[in-house]
C-alpha cells in the first residue's frame, strides 16, 4: 500500500485521486495541499483524505506518506520538487516537467543527486490503447516507424493561470504539445536521439500574447519524424488522435472525441459530459471511464510498483526533460521560422544512428518500389534496377 501526498486539489489533482483510489485501490491519498483552506478540507471530504493543510511544506513532510504527487501549475513544480529532494521524498510530477529545458534540468539533478525516486506523470502514454500499441510497434507488426502524428486540441484550459505565459510557461505548445511530443517519441524510440524542430505558432483567437495553435515538426536522428497539432481554439470537445506510420504498417487511434459511444438526449444529463466537452445536449459523446482511458490507472501502477521495485517507471525526470528540451526548440523555431537544433545537455541514449532509408529487395538485381492490384484483375509490379537505377513496370 502506498501513501501519498498530494499537491493540489484543482482537475488533475482530482482526476489523480479519482484514479488511485478507484475501483478497489490499495493506495491512499493520506493528505492533501490546498492553498485555499475551505477548498481543501471539501476535497479531504469528497475523497476520504484524511488531512488537508494550506502548508506545502508540511504536506511534503508528512511523516505517513512516502510519495509526492505534484498536481500544481507550472511556475511551482520546481519549488515542490526542491522540497520533497530536501525532505528525501519519493516525487511523481505532472506534465510539463518545467517551463524551460532549464528548469527541467534543474529538477532532475535536484531528485538525483537527493537520490529520490522520481515519475513524470504523461498519463497520454499509459492509456490502454497507447500501451497495446506500444508493443504492437516493439514487436514489430509496424516495421520501422516513419512518423508519428498526434493531435490534441480543445477550445482551451479551465483556469487563469494556464492564461498567463509567465506562470505557464507558454501556450497550447508547452501545455498540450507536451503530450503529443512524448507519445511520439515513445513510437520512434527513446534510443534514438531527436535532433531538430520546426513549428508554426499563431494566436488566432485569443486575447493572449502566448499561442492559441501550433503545428511541429521533430525530426529524429533515424530520419523518422514526428508531427504534433495543438489548439486551444478548437470547438467541441478534446479531441486526441494518433497515427502511427511504418514501413509495413499504420496505427489510428482516436481516443478521446468519437470512441463508438454515442448518445442522443433531447433534455439533457447535466452539464459535465467529458472533460472539456462543450454540449450537454442533443448528440453527446460520453467516456466511458474517464480515469482509464486517459492512463490514468495504468500510469499510478507503474509509479507504484516501480518505486516497490526499486526500478525506474516508463517516464521519469528525464524523459521530461527531454520533452521540455524538444519544447525550447519548437518556441525558438516559431520565432525564427527555421529548424532549429535541439539542445541536449544530457543524452542517455544512443549516438551511433544514422539516418537510413528503408530498401525493399525485389531479387538480386531489384529493388521493389510498388505493387498494385488493377480494377481490371491484373497485378502491376514496379521495380528499380539496381545496375542502371532505371524504374520499369512488369504486368503479371
Ligand atoms: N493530463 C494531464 O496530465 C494533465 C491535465 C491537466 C493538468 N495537468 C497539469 O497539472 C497541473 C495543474 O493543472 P490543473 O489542471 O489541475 O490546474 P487547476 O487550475 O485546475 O488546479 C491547480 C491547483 O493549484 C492551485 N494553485 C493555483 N495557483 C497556486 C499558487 N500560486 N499557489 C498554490 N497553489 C496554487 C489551485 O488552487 C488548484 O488546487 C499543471 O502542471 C498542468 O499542466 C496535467
Amino acid at each position: 500500500m502506498r501513501k501519498i501526498t498530494m499537491l493540489g486539489t484543482g482537475l488533475i489533482g482530482v482526476f489523480y485521486t479519482m484514479a488511485i483510489h478507484g475501483q478497489r485501490s490499495r493506495d491512499k491519498v493520506c493528505v492533501i495541499y490546498s492553498r485555499s483552506e475551505e477548498r481543501g478540507r471539501k476535497v479531504a471530504q469528497d475523497y476520504g483524505i484524511p488531512r488537508s493543510t494550506t502548508s506545502m511544506e508540511d504536506a511534503i513532510n508528512d511523516p505517513e506518506t512516502d510519495l509526492v504527487v505534484i498536481g500544481l501549475p507550472n511556475d511551482l513544480h520546481l519549488e515542490a520538487v526542491r522540497l520533497c529532494a530536501k525532505a528525501k521524498k519519493g516525487v511523481l510530477c505532472t506534465k510539463p516537467l518545467g517551463r524551460t529545458a532549464a528548469e527541467a534540468k534543474e529538477m532532475l539533478r535536484l531528485v538525483e543527486e537527493a537520490g529520490i525516486f522520481h515519475g513524470y506523470l504523461e498519463d497520454l502514454v499509459y492509456t490502454p490503447k497507447t500501451l497495446k500499441s506500444l508493443e504492437t510497434v516493439k514487436a514489430g507488426a509496424l516495421g520501422k516507424i516513419l512518423w508519428v502524428r498526434s493531435r490534441e486540441t480543445h477550445p482551451g484550459p479551465h483556469s487563469d493561470w494556464f492564461w498567463n505565459s509567465k506562470v505557464s510557461g507558454g501556450g497550447a505548445i508547452i501545455d498540450l504539445g507536451c503530450h503529443c511530443i512524448e507519445i511520439a517519441r515513445n513510437y520512434i524510440g527513446k534510443e534514438v536521439m531527436p535532433i531538430e524542430a520546426m513549428c508554426w505558432a499563431a494566436t488566432q483567437v485569443k486575447p493572449i500574447d502566448a499561442e492559441d495553435h501550433a503545428i511541429g515538426l521533430v525530426k529524429y536522428a533515424n530520419g523518422a519524424i514526428a508531427q504534433f497539432e495543438v489548439s486551444w481554439n478548437f470547438r467541441g470537445g478534446m479531441d486526441l488522435r494518433d497515427e502511427v506510420s511504418g514501413s509495413e504498417g499504420v496505427i489510428r487511434i482516436d481516443h478521446f472525441l468519437r470512441t463508438g459511444f454515442e448518445v442522443f438526449t433531447a433534455v439533457g444529463l447535466g452539464e459535465y459530459v467529458a472533460e472539456k466537452s462543450e454540449a450537454s445536449k442533443g448528440w453527446i459523446f460520453p467516456v466511458g471511464d474517464e480515469v482509464n482511458t486517459l492512463g490514468y490507472n495504468h500510469m499510478f501502477t507503474d509509479m507504484f510498483s516501480s518505486f516497490e521495485n526499486g526500478t525506474s517507471p516508463m517516464e521519469t525526470f528525464y524523459d521530461g526533460y527531454i520533452v521540455n528540451a524538444i519544447i525550447d526548440a519548437c518556441y525558438k523555431s516559431a520565432q525564427t521560422k527555421k529548424w532549429e537544433p535541439i539542445q541536449l545537455d544530457i543524452w542517455r541514449g544512443r549516438t551511433d544512428i544514422k539516418e537510413e532509408r528503408v530498401l525493399i529487395e525485389h531479387d538480386a538485381d531489384h529493388y521493389l518500389v510498388k505493387e498494385e492490384k488493377l480494377p481490371d484483375g491484373r497485378k502491376k509490379i514496379i521495380l528499380k534496377e539496381k545496375s542502371s537505377g532505371k524504374i520499369i513496370e512488369k504486368v503479371v
